[in-house]
């Protein structure tokens, strides 16, 4: 068990059980992209452990990039999603994955979507490393799914709890 602040996490997912899992989606998205040469664009902070581990996995040309947006304090979603910032890269024509911690309600990454359409890529997929079907709020479809978890907060493993936790090797459950 892990005290982060005020709240205690049991353990969850092992670092050995995420490891072979990213191995399978790795190869997925190898076998997807070959010869396209796809963008992965890792949604900061969240993904920073997810993906440096996930591209170790793919073994085709890519390109790796990131971008931030804020919707979150504590440990409920605000649902609101203020700006997307840092994309330098142009999409118009590539085919981009979304990398995500993890999709809660959906309305991030709703909001992300509509940005990035915007700009024309080829293909437009997601790669989330946890998924919380229950608290879909917006129909989102994730191509590439580590977990399906229930709706409980959880900590590790780049994701945190008012900004501690992200360094844990594996994920944590709210007690
Ligand atoms: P959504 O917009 O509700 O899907 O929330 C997406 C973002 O909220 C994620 O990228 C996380 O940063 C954060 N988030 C959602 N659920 C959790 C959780 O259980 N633990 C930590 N962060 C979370």
């Amino acid at each position: 068990m892990v005290t982060i602040k005020d709240k205690q996490f049991s353990p969850f997912i092992d670092a050995e059980t995420i490891q072979q899992r990213l191995e399978i989606l790795g190869e997925e998205i190898t076998k997807d992209f070959q010869e396209k040469t796809p963008i992965l664009i890792g949604i900061l902070n969240g993904s920073f452990m997810f993906i440096s581990d996930l591209v170790k996995h793919i073994s085709c040309p890519i390109e790796v990039s990131f971008i931030r947006i804020s919707s979150y304090e504590g440990t409920e979603s605000t649902g609101e999603v203020t700006s997307i910032m840092g994309l330098n890269t142009d999409l118009k024509d590539r085919h981009v994955i979304i990398v995500e911690d993890i999709v809660d309600t959906g309305l991030s990454m709703y909001r992300i979507l509509e940005e990035l359409k915007i700009m024309q890529p080829s293909s437009l997929s997601i790669s989330t490393l946890l998924l919380k079907p229950d608290a879909l709020k917006h129909p989102i479809e994730c191509r590439y799914i580590g977990f399906e978890i229930p709706n409980k907060f959880v900590v590790g493993y780049g994701l945190d709890y008012d900004g501690l936790g992200r360094n844990l090797p594996e994920i944590y459950q709210l007690k």
